[in-house]
């Protein structure tokens, strides 16, 4: 969990691009945290991006750790996002 945080807040330069009309960004991360997505159709999502193995594992890894979570853990997730899409630190990009 903690490396799943250091992820989320490596990638926050890119989360604001999304809410700022990068639609294929945004779906993407809401299709990480739609428990409804399978591995193997989030693994279709981002085929064009796997380019390997060992990319192909991380992927799964990731979708799994989402999976992995409760139904009010995912809300919470999702409620972070908007909180980071809304917050002054998107300003900055
Ligand atoms: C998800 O949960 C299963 C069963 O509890 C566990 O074996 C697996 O390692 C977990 N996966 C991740 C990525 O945390």
């Amino acid at each position: 969990m903690k490396l799943l945080m250091v992820l989320v807040l490596a990638a926050l330069p890119l989360y604001c691009y999304a809410a700022s009309g990068c639609p294929l960004l945004e779906d993407v991360i809401s299709k990480t945290i739609n428990p409804e997505v399978s591995k193997t159709a989030y693994r279709e999502v981002l085929q064009e991006f796997i380019e390997d193995d060992a990319t192909a594992n991380a992927i799964d890894e990731l979708k799994e750790c989402f999976l992995n979570q409760t139904d009010e853990n995912l809300q919470n997730i999702e409620a972070f996002m908007q909180l980071i899409y809304d917050s002054t630190l998107c300003e900055l990009f």
